[in-house]
């Protein structure tokens, strides 16, 4: 039975922050193109983009991002659409609604140079705790925990905190933990090393379903790993509450092949991206069209978001003539060719649908 700590061991505070910069600095990954540098500018990006989604993926968008807005200053001049556009393809946008934001309220509130204080980072727009300890600890050296899943699953396994953290009280202890493990020393350059320790046990050795704690620096101290139950940590019993909602989505193209497209409210499911006219229903979507048309009714789909799934029922209608005033009274929308539309933020699922 592993036991709720509500102290670290003593060898294991004496030992686990060292261990783990001294192995980062011989095993860890040295070369991610966010790496070797302090710019906040350059980290936070970062840190944005790889919250859900792949390295391999983000080596992908992170230069083309840079090379379109080189600062924040760039960032925050930039329309909307455009940072959306570029996130194109990233998904869960909320990420690049909030980058513009933020870069805006940087410039507004900070005269454009990111603040150090983890406090004053996560005061700003898509910055939780763990995002502002990152940029904090790798730019400025701060003594900052972060606890992103990987995160928690290294520290419960290595602590044996086999407490449910679908519990806010047994997180915040985490999150206490994750403090007294901090490095005390040499903080400018053990901090960098430290958080980046973290992120690449969690992601190359402690993995969810497989561990190789041959290759694990701190395997001598692992609770988990001295009990055999490696994969029971962390515990967490409260899933996420799902919900379904079917929508009709209206394909409608016109003779020259383009496709009329909306943007889509603020708020809510796919806020502020391009997107083929949504409707509750089927009826919904005939009683909006300006005129009469053979609509085909093309084989329903599942989309699977973070809290939903989406049940997406394609109509196509083919207009003859071309719609020249909005389908909707005061949604905005227009008629795209295919090189326009390729490079707007749309919903995964619209995207693919239209690339057939
Ligand atoms: N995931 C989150 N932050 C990361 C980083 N700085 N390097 C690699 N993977 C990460």
């Amino acid at each position: 039975m592993s036991k709720i700590l509500s102290d670290v061991a003593p060898e294991v505070l004496a030992r686990f922050a060292a261990d783990m910069v001294a192995w980062q600095t011989r095993h860890g990954r040295h070369g991610l193109p966010w790496q070797n540098t302090r710019d906040p500018y350059r980290v936070w990006l970062s840190e944005i983009m790889l919250q859900q989604t792949q390295v391999s993926t983000v080596l992908d968008y992170f230069p083309r991002f840079l090379k379109q807005f080189p600062d924040v200053a760039a960032l925050a001049g930039a329309s909307q659409d455009e940072v959306l556009g570029l996130w194109s393809g990233l998904g869960y946008y909320s990420r690049a609604r909030n980058l513009h934001r933020c870069a805006i309220e940087v410039m507004a509130r900070f005269g454009g140079v990111f603040p150090q204080d983890p406090v004053d980072l996560q005061s700003l727009p898509g910055i939780g705790r763990s995002t502002a300890a990152a940029i904090a600890a790798f730019c400025f050296g701060k003594r900052a925990a972060i606890l992103d899943g990987n995160v928690k699953r290294v520290l419960t396994r290595v602590l044996g905190y086999g407490a449910d953290l679908s519990m806010v009280a047994h997180e915040r202890v985490l999150w206490n933990l994750a403090d007294e493990l901090l490095p005390t020393q040499a903080l400018s350059t053990a901090m960098p090393r430290y958080t980046q320790a973290l992120m690449d046990l969690g992601a190359t050795v402690c993995l969810p379903r497989k561990t190789d704690c041959a290759m694990c620096p701190v395997q001598a101290l692992c609770v988990a790993k001295q009990e055999g139950e490696q994969l029971r940590y962390p515990v967490k019993t409260r899933k996420l509450k799902r919900s379904s909602e079917a929508l009709w989505m209206l394909w409608a193209q016109n003779k020259r092949g383009d496709v009329w497209l909306e943007k889509r409210p603020a708020q809510g499911v796919w806020a502020s991206l391009y997107c083929l006219p949504v409707f509750a229903s089927a009826e919904a979507l005939v009683g909006t069209l300006p005129f009469g048309q053979e609509l085909r009714h093309d084989a329903a789909f599942v989309h699977v978001l973070t809290h939903k799934d989406l049940h997406l029922h394609p109509v196509r209608a083919h207009h003859e003539r071309t719609l020249s005033k909005p389908l909707r009274v005061g949604v905005e929308g227009a008629w795209m060719a295919r090189a326009q539309w390729q490079s707007l933020g749309l919903p995964a699922p619209v995207r693919k649908l239209l690339e057939g």
